[in-house]
């Protein structure tokens, strides 16, 4: 198949790569000259692992180009995906769906022949109407059909996500449409990932109400953690205890600072607004919203807290500042909320992340940014620990005593217990579990 993945963004990119990965042949496109002459020259502008590798062999092999030029390869197109942004509208928290409008405006103009045009990027219901009256405005000849098919992968798991995933889902009620879907994913059937086909409305919600619902989930934990916090229990059996029934399933029952990244933030906002618009408000979704943008500064006091009460002139090692691990993402991280918040409280910040200095750096004026955990712990009054870095799971605790000034861990993602640290003399403080 031929397929042009507009945008080269997260899920443009990782999508292109791998569907060239199957087989097909690919062209990504983005307006932004320097991403597309960068990845000509084999650069990745997100740090994603395993991306590198698969664009590079996709590349060579000649199945995936790069180009800013969407109309040679959209007019041999059987299928035109849509994975342009869809950022949160400035003021009222609605999805901006200009980049995606003005994607179904150039493709109409384009196409040539029967075409799908799939909007990939996560866009509130109705969209897909919208996409079908644009093109049909622009180019009443352009023999379309329009599809919704939301994608589920996680950043740092992007690739395995892609090409395992628990289902694809397909909306469209136009015969052609199925066939050209089912061609694209044909090489996911040997892996019998199911694919559910339905209407375009009810594809695009599905996306929205999967991502609330996890949302609502870590929300549900963080709130459960506050209590154990208060009533002496822990928070990680709790998790244990509920999560192997098999009604509510283990996963995203990890306590923490508050989810964040490009996406649950977002998404949960769009759908609260899309919601109310329709006279049928989410007030789950608002409260886990609420519940979860006071979170972020709720833990910068329980540092705070655990420092006694004062940290005025003195010095915390952040490690970790991206959302999750495995990328170098910061948008909506809950270090950006607890690093301003302690600074606001006169603290000194020295952090260290293994990915996301780079992208922090602009977003966060006077952080002494360090080499490795050991050089941020330079006279600490305490450590905290708030992305779960795989770098961070065997710290050299005798060393970190070495460079603080008290050997104090506040660990916001409870990957130390409590007996571990305590042999090198270290307090620790962690979350939904007495100290
Ligand atoms: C999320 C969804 O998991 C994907 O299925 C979806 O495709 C994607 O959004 C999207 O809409 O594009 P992502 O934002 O990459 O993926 O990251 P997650 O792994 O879901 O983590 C989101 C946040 O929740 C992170 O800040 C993470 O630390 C936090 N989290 C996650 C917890 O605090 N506890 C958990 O148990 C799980």
């Amino acid at each position: 198949m031929n397929i042009v993945m507009v945008g080269s963004g997260y899920v443009g990119l990782v999508s292109g790569a791998c569907f060239a990965d199957f087989g097909h042949n690919v062209t990504c496109v983005d307006k932004d000259v320097g991403k597309i002459d960068a990845l000509k020259a084999g650069r990745i502008p997100i740090f994603e692992p395993g991306l590198a590798e698969i664009v590079a062999k996709n590349m060579k092999s000649g199945q995936l180009a790069f180009t800013t030029e969407l109309n040679e390869a959209a007019a041999a197109a059987d299928a035109v995906f849509i994975a342009v942004g869809t950022p949160s509208r400035r003021g009222d928290g609605h999805a901006d769906l200009s980049y995606v409008h003005e994607a179904a405006r150039e493709i109409a103009r384009a196409v040539k022949g029967f075409t799908v045009v799939v909007t990939k990027s996560t866009v509130p219901v109705g969209t897909g109407d919208d996409v079908e009256r644009i093109i049909g405005e622009t180019n009443k000849d352009a023999d379309i059909a329009v599809a919704s098919n939301p994608e589920f992968l996680r950043e740092g798991a992007a690739i395995s996500d892609f090409k395992r995933p628990d289902r694809i889902v397909v909306g469209t009620d136009d015969p052609r449409a199925r066939q050209v879907m089912n061609e694209i994913y044909r090489p996911l059937f040997i892996n019998a990932s199911p694919m559910m086909f339905t209407t375009r409305r009810t594809a695009e919600l599905i996306k929205y109400a999967g991502n609330a619902f996890l949302a609502m989930k870590i929300t549900f934990i963080n709130e459960i953690a506050d209590l154990c916090e208060r009533v002496g229990a822990d928070v990680q059996e709790v998790a244990r205890g509920i999560g192997s029934d098999n009604r509510i399933g283990s996963k995203f029952l990890h306590a923490g600072p508050g989810y964040g990244g490009s996406c649950f933030p977002k998404d949960t906002l769009a759908l609260v607004k899309t919601a109310q618009d329709h006279d049928a408000p989410l007030r789950l979704i608002e409260t886990t919203v609420a519940v979860n943008d006071q979170r972020k500064r709720a833990m910068a006091r329980k540092i705070i807290s655990a420092m006694g009460g004062d940290v005025r002139g003195k010095t915390i090692a952040i490690l970790g500042l991206t959302f999750k691990p495995n990328t170098d993402d910061m948008r909506e991280s809950p270090a950006l909320s607890i690093v301003q918040t302690l600074q606001d409280a006169g603290a000194v910040i020295r952090a260290y992340d293994p990915e996301g200095m780079e992208q922090a750096k602009p977003l966060m004026p006077d952080v002494a940014f360090c080499k490795n955990p050991y050089e941020a712990a330079k006279d600490a009054a305490a450590i905290a620990l708030v992305t779960e870095w795989d770098q961070f799971r065997a710290l050299d605790f005798k060393r970190l005593k070495k460079a603080v000034a008290t050997p104090l861990l506040v660990d916001l993602r409870n990957v130390y217990r409590p007996d571990e640290v305590s042999r090198h003399g270290f307090t620790i403080v962690g979350v939904g579990r007495k100290a």
